[in-house]
């Protein structure tokens, strides 16, 4: 089977940390071409400098970074909130730095220049506020026949996290997440409706006495700071190893922007003609074969 060239669009991040490792673990499945950063769970410049730590930890400092913008489309970044990721956005765990330059090219460059090689197969995967995606669709308008899906960790089918309605990676940039879901690519939107079911906890650690140990000790640690809550980015990204962990339902999917109340919701209508398949339910114990099998591939 090819492997499915993939790009991670991130801001980590302690879920998004997982959702990387899982990039990098299901090497025979993934062809990783790069990682685009994103401010959101920090600024841009510390979730960056992560990016490049954990590839590094992952052994995996082939991989390139690629910096994204500062600011959304429409808005300035928020300060950061270290309770939810920590001061330096990864739970305070300090990872063994990385001596790796990021990427000459910009985000939304870079996301250009490896769908050009792709052959109409590169998948992005957004596990944050999608603002480089925007950008890179609003500069370069043949880039949506070159994609062949987008993941999107973000919405949700019943409450947000921000607002009533607001998922936090629609909510912050919405007009972006509103250009994404109008190209036409099909997207599979992965929301909060299904990522809150699947806290990941410690537990799932037992009898995997193979693993790295530092990966695994940093792993423990991060779950911890979050108190065994979901790893909403790890859960988007199980999606694309094995079809079998979302139960999917098409949809016609919008997204409201601007200063409504209503601002990052993301309305599923079932009748209109899809541009997306939008996660219903989730198959936990298929996901946490994921979360098990991507540990133990860390050697
Ligand atoms: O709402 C969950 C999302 O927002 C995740 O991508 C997480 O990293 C947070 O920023
Ligand atoms: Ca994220």
């Amino acid at each position: 089977m090819n492997r499915i060239p993939i790009i991670i669009d991130t801001d980590p991040g302690v879920d998004d940390f997982f959702c990387m490792a899982i990039g990098c673990a299901f090497d025979e499945l993934f062809d990783l071409r790069a990682i685009t950063t994103i401010g959101g769970n920090n600024l841009t410049d510390v979730t960056t400098r992560n990016a490049l730590d954990i590839l590094h930890l992952f052994k995996r400092d082939d991989v390139k970074v690629a910096r994204g913008v500062d600011k959304y489309l429409t808005r300035d970044f928020d300060e950061p909130v270290a309770k939810f990721h920590g001061a330096n956005g990864l739970g305070d765990v300090e990872l063994e730095r990385s001596t790796e330059a990021v990427d000459e090219l910009a985000a939304w460059d870079r996301i250009y220049e490896e769908a050009k090689l792709s052959n109409g197969e590169l998948v992005l995967v957004t596990v944050g506020p999608e603002t480089n995606l925007a950008m890179a669709f609003n500069k370069y308008p043949d880039l949506k026949g070159m994609i062949r899906k987008i993941v999107v960790m973000g919405g949700s089918l019943d409450k947000g996290n921000v607002t009533e309605y607001g998922e936090a990676n629609i909510w912050h940039d919405a007009e972006a997440a509103r250009i994404v879901f109008e190209t036409g690519i099909p997207i599979d939107m992965v929301g909060l409706n299904v990522t809150r079911q699947a806290p990941l906890r410690k537990d799932i650690f037992e009898g995997i006495d193979d693993a790295d140990e530092t990966v695994k000790d940093v792993m423990l640690r991060l779950i911890e700071f979050r108190n065994e809550e979901a790893m909403h980015d790890a859960i988007a990204i199980s999606a694309l190893v094995s079809d079998e962990v979302m139960i999917w339902k098409d949809a016609h999917t919008s997204v409201i922007d601007g200063d409504d109340i209503k601002r990052g919701m993301t309305v599923a209508d079932y009748d209109r003609e899809p541009n997306s398949r939008v996660a219903v339910g989730i198959n936990i114990d298929k996901y946490y074969e994921v979360i098990r099998e991507m540990i133990r591939r860390f050697k």
